[in-house]
């Protein structure tokens, strides 16, 4: 699929059919996630899958967000802020998108999902306290198709100075 067609047809998914994702596609996925780019190519982040049920129920509570638990898997993105103090958490929210866009390409659907340092998902995944938790997202065949705008750029673009508007 074409780069700018994955970008523009991706919409966040919120319900999933009831059918497994190999994993043959989720490494395809992880591995576009990590050739995003990072800081001083610091590569900050880990990830974790979870297709254990018990867990997806616990998140879709923590959560109160009833449709996650439609989701066949869920991918936690942690991030190692040793190795880089300031752009840790930024650069894994890179390597989301990526995995976003690359599942999107290959038919699948996402949703992130802000989980941000939530304290009982890091003790649910065990993730060690010095780590950060950035976010999760969703994993699965799409039961519906969102469709969803954005600003017009002409709303947010300007020219040499803030406010002067690049397209009139
Ligand atoms: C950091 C972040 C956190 C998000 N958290 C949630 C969430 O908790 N629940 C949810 O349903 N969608 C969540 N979303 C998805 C956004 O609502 C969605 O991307 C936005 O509305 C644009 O829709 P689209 O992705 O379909 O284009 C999150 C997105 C981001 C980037």
């Amino acid at each position: 699929m074409d780069v700018f067609e994955a970008i523009r047809k991706r919409r966040s998914i919120r319900k999933y059919l009831d059918k497994d994702v190999p994993d043959e596609l989720i490494k395809k996925i992880l591995d576009a996630a990590r050739w995003a780019p990072s800081a001083k190519n610091s590569q900050p982040w880990e990830f974790i899958i979870v297709k254990d049920k018990e867990k997806i129920k616990k998140f879709a509570e923590i959560k109160k967000q009833e449709w996650i638990k439609t989701a066949p898997v869920l991918i936690f993105v942690v991030a190692n802020p040793r190795v880089h103090k300031i752009y840790h958490a930024i650069d894994c929210a890179r390597a989301t998108q990526n995995a976003c866009l690359a599942a999107f390409a290959l038919g699948l659907g996402t949703c992130i999902i802000n989980c941000y340092e939530l304290s009982e998902v890091k003790k649910m995944l065990n993730i060690p306290d010095d780590l950060i938790l950035v976010e999760a997202f969703s994993l699965g065949w799409p039961a519906e198709s969102p469709t969803k705008s954005r600003k017009p750029l002409e709303d947010i673009v300007y020219e040499e100075e803030y406010g002067k508007k690049w397209i009139k």
